[in-house]
C-alpha cells in the first residue's frame, strides 16, 4: 500500500489502494494543460482588464505550484520552457513524484522539484504567499469533500496578493448523464481482483453486457479509450469520491480563501457577446450573485468541463489604456501551417465568421514564426484586437511568451522517451512556452513546426 507523508492513506474499496479514497496503485498518465500555461493566462486576465502575475515582463522570475500534479510532465514542459519561472509539484502518491522527479534530473532542470505530501499536510511543507501561479487539473472533482477544502486552503495559502489559481474540473449539468455510468463501472468494480486498470476493464464489460445503456454512452466511452491510455480510465471511474461540481459551489469555496472568480482559462469564452447567446446574455446579466451567474452560464451552454481562474485578494484592474498596450505588445503563434485556417467557428453562440483583412494580416504575419500584435502592418489597433480575439477563441492562435533560450529541451526530451511516457504526452517544448501537440505525436517537433511554432 502506498504511503503518503503527513496524509491519510486508507486501503479503499475491493482491492484498491488509495488516497483517502483516490486510486494510489496506477500511475496517472498526467498531460500538459495549455488553458493553465502562464502566457496563456496572462493573456485572458489582460483581456479581462486584470493585471497578471508576472505584469509587463513575461520573462521575469515566477513561481508556479502544481498541487495534485500527477506524473508532473506538464509541469516538466512549462519548466523547460520557462528557465526564467521555479516550478513545484505536489502529489500524495510517491510513485507519481519518483518518477517526476527521475525525469526532471535525468533531463538536468534546475528549476523544478516535486513535493510527496497529501493535501492536508502539504501546507506545512510550502511557504505562504510564494506562488504566482497555482495549477490544479483534474482534482477537485475526484476528492472528496475534506480534500476539495484542502486544496483550496493549500492553494490560498501559497498564492501571493494578485496571484492566480488556475482550476480544472468536471461540472454539472454537462456530467448528468455520465453519473450513472461511472456509478455502475465502480459498483461492478468493486468486488473484482486485479490493478485498477484490469477491475476497470471487467467492470466495463460486464456494464456493456448487461445492456443498460443506450448505443451513444458507448460510442463515447469507446472513442475516449481509443485517445488515452488504460491508466486514465482507472483514474477517471473507480474514484470513491468522484463527483462533478456545480460552478457555483466552488465560486462560493474559493471567494471563502479570498480567491475571486476572474474567468474561465479556456479562450473559446474570451468573449461573452461572440461565445454566448444575447438572450443569455440579458439573464447572466441581470444577475448579481458571481456564484449563481457561474452556474447560469453552464446551465445556458450544457457545460461539463470548467476551467476557472481566482485572482488572491483584492484584483489588481488595469486603465483601458494599460490594458491595449499590453494586449497589442503580447506575442501570439499560429496553430495550423500557412493557408489551412478557417475563418469561421462554432461557439454556444452559434457560428462566429471573421474572414476580415486583420484576421488575415495576423496569420500572415505569424506564419514564419510567433510575433507580437504590434507588428502587423497596415491597420489600426482596434481591428486587430478585434480579429486577435476570433483568431484566439477559435484555436487558429495561441498566446505565447517573447523567445527565451531553453538549454535544457533536448535533454528533457530524451528524458521524458527513455522513461517511456513519450508516446502519450500532449505537449512539446519551444522557446516561445510549452505549447499543446496531439496527444501521441512525436516531442520533438516538424521543420514546419519549428519555423512556426518557434524553436
Ligand atoms: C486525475 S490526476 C491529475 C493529474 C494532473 N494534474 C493532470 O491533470 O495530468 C489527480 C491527482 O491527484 C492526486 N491526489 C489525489 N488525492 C490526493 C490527496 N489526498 N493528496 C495528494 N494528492 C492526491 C493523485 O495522486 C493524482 O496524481
Amino acid at each position: 500500500m502506498a504511503k503518503a507523508r503527513g496524509g491519510t492513506t486508507t486501503a479503499g474499496p475491493g482491492h484498491l489502494d488509495a488516497l483517502d479514497g483516490y486510486v494510489a496503485d496506477s500511475l496517472y498518465p498526467s498531460s500538459f494543460h495549455a488553458a493553465f500555461a502562464p502566457p496563456n493566462i496572462d493573456a485572458i486576465l489582460t483581456h479581462g482588464g486584470i493585471a497578471s502575475p508576472r505584469g509587463a515582463a513575461p520573462r521575469g522570475p515566477f513561481t508556479m505550484v502544481d498541487i495534485g500534479c500527477g506524473d508532473g510532465i506538464g509541469l516538466i514542459l512549462n519548466a523547460a520552457a520557462h528557465p526564467e519561472g521555479h516550478f513545484i509539484g505536489i502529489d500524495g502518491n510517491p510513485a507519481h513524484i519518483e518518477l517526476g522527479a527521475s525525469i526532471a534530473a535525468a533531463g538536468g532542470l534546475p528549476n523544478i522539484r516535486f513535493e510527496h505530501a497529501c493535501f492536508d499536510a502539504a501546507r506545512g511543507a510550502l511557504h505562504a504567499a510564494t506562488a504566482d501561479y497555482v495549477q490544479c487539473q483534474g482534482v477537485l472533482a475526484w476528492v472528496s469533500e475534506a480534500n476539495r477544502g484542502h486544496v483550496l486552503d493549500l492553494a490560498g495559502h501559497l498564492l501571493k496578493p494578485g496571484g492566480v489559481l488556475a482550476i480544472g474540473y468536471n461540472c454539472l449539468p454537462g456530467w448528468t448523464p455520465i453519473m450513472a455510468f461511472q456509478q455502475m463501472v465502480r459498483a461492478l468494480a468493486a468486488d473484482r481482483r486485479g490493478t485498477p486498470v484490469e477491475r476497470f476493464e471487467g467492470a466495463l464489460a460486464a456494464l456493456r453486457a448487461a445492456d443498460v445503456f443506450g448505443r451513444e454512452h458507448w460510442e463515447w466511452i469507446d472513442g475516449l479509450r481509443a485517445r488515452f491510455p488504460a491508466d486514465y480510465f482507472a483514474h477517471e471511474y473507480l474514484n470513491e469520491n468522484w463527483c462533478p461540481l456545480w460552478a457555483g459551489d466552488v465560486v462560493t469555496a474559493a471567494a471563502a480563501r479570498a480567491l475571486a472568480c476572474a474567468g474561465q482559462a479556456r479562450p473559446y469564452r474570451l468573449r461573452p457577446d461572440l461565445a454566448l447567446k444575447a438572450a443569455w446574455r440579458r439573464s447572466l446579466d441581470a444577475i448579481e450573485s458571481a456564484a449563481a451567474r457561474e452556474t447560469a452560464t453552464d446551465l445556458f451552454t450544457g457545460n461539463w468541463f470548467r476551467t476557472d481562474l481566482y485572482v488572491k485578494g483584492a484584483v489588481r484592474r488595469l486603465t483601458a489604456k494599460a490594458r491595449d498596450e499590453a494586449r497589442m505588445s503580447g506575442w501570439w503563434a499560429a496553430t495550423k501551417p500557412a493557408g489551412e485556417a478557417r475563418f469561421e467557428a462554432r461557439t454556444a453562440a452559434g457560428t462566429m465568421g471573421f474572414d476580415n483583412a486583420a484576421a488575415h494580416a495576423i496569420l500572415a504575419t505569424l506564419a514564419d514564426g510567433p510575433q507580437p500584435l504590434s507588428v502587423v502592418q497596415g491597420l489600426g489597433s482596434a481591428d486587430l484586437l478585434n480579429a486577435i480575439d476570433a483568431l484566439f477563441m477559435a484555436g487558429e492562435v495561441i498566446a505565447v511568451d517573447p523567445p527565451a533560450s531553453v538549454p535544457h529541451a533536448s535533454a528533457v526530451n530524451a528524458a521524458i522517451q527513455a522513461a517511456g511516457v513519450g508516446a502519450t504526452i500532449n505537449g512539446a517544448i519551444t522557446r516561445h512556452g510549452a505549447i499543446e501537440i496531439v496527444r501521441g505525436s512525436p516531442s520533438t517537433l516538424t521543420d514546419e513546426q519549428s519555423r512556426r511554432l518557434g524553436f
